[in-house]
């Protein structure tokens, strides 16, 4: 049986998209993404999924509680048999109903080397830091802001010239190369979490004779 994805997004929507290129070229084997959801009217991840054929739907969290939002898009990610939850721009904190009822089975993308410049902007935090080298990183996701443990990073070089914008497109390429390498590790079982580390086992046939 396929597993099956479930993408949170609130805007572009690239890393769904690199998501979904990388189930459709088998470098996620045995995968498929079952369902797009966005709290915002107008994200153009949802169009972008819709017109590739996947479930996208938006459901709105204005003027919800927290916890009573999530529980709407659990019972959407249930009711599609989700097994794991990618978060992709998705500009929310997640409740702990929400965490418990996906354990290790949420994943995160974050344009930063963590614990380096968690929330908003990390581009421009690296930067106005001074830091020479930035990244991103993925990693499980608890109720906590771009915290939990790390499963793949990626090292950038910042240049004198950069701005935050230069310095978000080479982050950006990155994120979709070890976005999807990292959901391959999860949903193939190639790792376990020890405290904060989560160590990973190698490829199945590349262990040394
Ligand atoms: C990415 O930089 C991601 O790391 C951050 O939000 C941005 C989303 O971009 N969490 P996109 O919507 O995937 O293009």
């Amino acid at each position: 049986m396929k597993k099956r994805i479930g993408v949170l997004l609130s805007g572009r929507g690239s890393n769904f998209e690199a998501l979904a290129e990388s189930v459709e070229a088998g470098r996620i084997p045995d995968a498929e993404i079952a369902l797009v959801v966005s709290n915002r009217e107008g994200a153009e991840g949802i169009e972008k999924a819709r017109r590739q054929g996947i479930d996208a739907r938006v459901i709105p969290s204005k003027g919800l509680e927290r916890e009573a939002y999530d529980k709407l898009v659990v019972a959407a990610l249930q009711e599609k048999k989700v097994d794991l939850v990618c978060l992709a721009g998705y500009m929310r904190l997640l409740s702990p109903h929400f965490v418990a009822a996906f354990p290790q089975r949420i994943l995160n993308i974050h344009p930063s080397l963590l614990p380096a410049f968690p929330g908003l902007e990390s581009q421009r935090q690296a930067l106005e830091h001074g830091a020479k080298f930035s990244g991103c990183t993925v990693h499980f996701v608890d109720e906590n802001l771009d915290a939990g443990p790390i499963v793949l990073q990626a090292c950038v070089a910042i240049e004198d010239a950069d701005t935050p914008e230069t310095l978000a497109e080479r982050i950006l390429r990155e994120e979709h190369r070890i976005y999807s390498e990292a959901v391959r590790i999860v949903l193939e079982g190639r790792y376990r979490i020890e405290g904060r580390r989560v160590l990973l086992h190698a490829p199945k046939g590349s262990e040394r004779k």
